[in-house]
């Protein structure tokens, strides 16, 4: 395949696939396409060890990293004592929450290891800037992209210098702009039926908006790709490529959990639900008894960023830890209603590329015919 995307990077196809799971990203990135790692979740020092490891399995191929350092975010340390910081009201509310579902508190070594880093600081300038200087030492780290806002101009600029090209993720035309307007090489549409952070427009109605609002800088269609024929409807859509997010959680590759897996893999497309229980902010995510508890009357509204994570961080860990498989939940989009069994990323990739064939194929067909 060749696009705008495959050019800037020398890949074999346009596909970006996003995960929080270094084995996904190298699969990706050696099946043609490009891996890109989320760093929300770990330290520097984690971090290092990831990218070590991504370089010595991928023969100098480029991947990617993703941060997420949103705009509107309130002050965070990189150690907070929660409970100095949360309404008594919340701690009560998932204590109770959990106490009658029978699902016992965590042993002390893993809440002093959790205690050990605020959730919500690696999306900060301050904490994204420090994984930055360590992705740099890394080379093979070609592209750079962050969620929820503009990365800042000292990290653009930083990146820039070193070569590496920098993205943001967009989920409207004002937001697109600003983005471009920050100096970003590519914008990621994404629409409302992706997994994680979302806005509120479709992908269908999105893509083409933010592709016509931003040219002639490239856009990547996110949201809902999952096959080769949502691939071609991206591209056909004005996109120079597609970014995946949730369509790798179903495979042997993935961060998931046997029993997560299974939640999944039973799931329709209704189940994938917008809520703002786990950040505070409107997140696609897998329904479950802890998602709608929220929604139960009397139940607390969700506090704003980072508060909510730091709440429900703890909740989280203690539900998988005693794999309380009703209580589950993982950011996930509309697609996986199309999920049934495991698959790998590699097989991923194979049926995506052999749909997009046969549908460009049939396309030219119907316009000969
Ligand atoms: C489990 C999961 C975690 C995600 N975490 C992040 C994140 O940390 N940063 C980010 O930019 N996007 C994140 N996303 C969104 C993806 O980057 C991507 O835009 C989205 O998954 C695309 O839609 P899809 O889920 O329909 O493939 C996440 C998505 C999923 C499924």
């Amino acid at each position: 395949m060749k696009t705008k995307m495959t050019e800037m990077f020398g890949l074999a196809a346009p596909i970006f696939a996003f995960s929080h799971c270094r084995d996904v990203v190298v699969e990706a990135t050696r099946a043609g396409g490009m891996g890109v790692l989320g760093t929300t979740r770990i330290s520097p020092d984690e971090l290092e060890i990831e990218l070590k490891w991504i370089d010595s399995h991928t023969n100098g191929l480029p991947y990617a990293l993703d941060l997420a350092l949103p705009t509107k975010m309130g002050a965070v340390s990189p150690m907070i004592d929660r409970a100095a910081v949360l309404p008594p009201e919340h701690i009560r509310f998932v204590d109770e929450l959990l106490e009658q579902a029978g699902i016992p508190p965590l042993p002390q070594a893993e809440r002093d290891r959790l205690a050990q880093t605020t959730p919500g600081y690696r999306l900060t300038a301050q904490g994204g800037m420090e994984l930055i200087e360590i992705a740099l030492r890394h080379k093979q780290v070609r592209l750079v992209v962050g969620a929820l806002g503009v990365p800042p101009p000292e990290m653009i600029a930083l990146l820039h210098a070193n070569g590496v090209k920098v993205g943001g993720l967009a989920g409207n035309e004002r937001h697109a702009r600003r983005l471009v307007a920050a100096g970003v090489d590519i914008v990621i549409a994404q629409g409302m039926e992706a997994g994680a952070h979302t806005g509120n427009i479709t992908s269908m109605v999105l893509w083409p908006q933010i592709v016509d609002a931003v040219a002639p800088v490239p856009v990547l269609a996110a949201g809902g790709i999952g096959r080769g024929r949502q691939l071609a409807a991206a591209l056909a859509l004005g996109a120079e490529g597609a970014w995946c997010g949730s369509i790798w959680l179903g495979t042997r590759e993935s961060e998931l959990s046997a029993e997560m897996k299974e939640r999944l893999f039973a799931a329709s497309s209704e189940d994938a639900v917008q809520r703002s229980i786990r950040t505070g902010k409107q997140c696609r995510m897998l329904k479950s008894r802890f998602t709608e508890a929220w929604g139960a009357p009397g139940a607390p509204a969700p506090l704003p960023m980072p508060l909510q994570s730091m709440l429900v961080a703890e909740a989280l860990a203690r539900i998988e830890h005693v794999h309380a498989k009703d209580f589950m939940t993982y950011y996930v989009g509309q697609i996986v209603g199309d999920m049934k069994e495991e698959t790998s990323t590699r097989n991923v990739f194979h049926d995506m590329l052999l749909e997009f064939a046969e549908t460009t194929e049939r396309l030219a067909q119907q316009l000969n015919d």
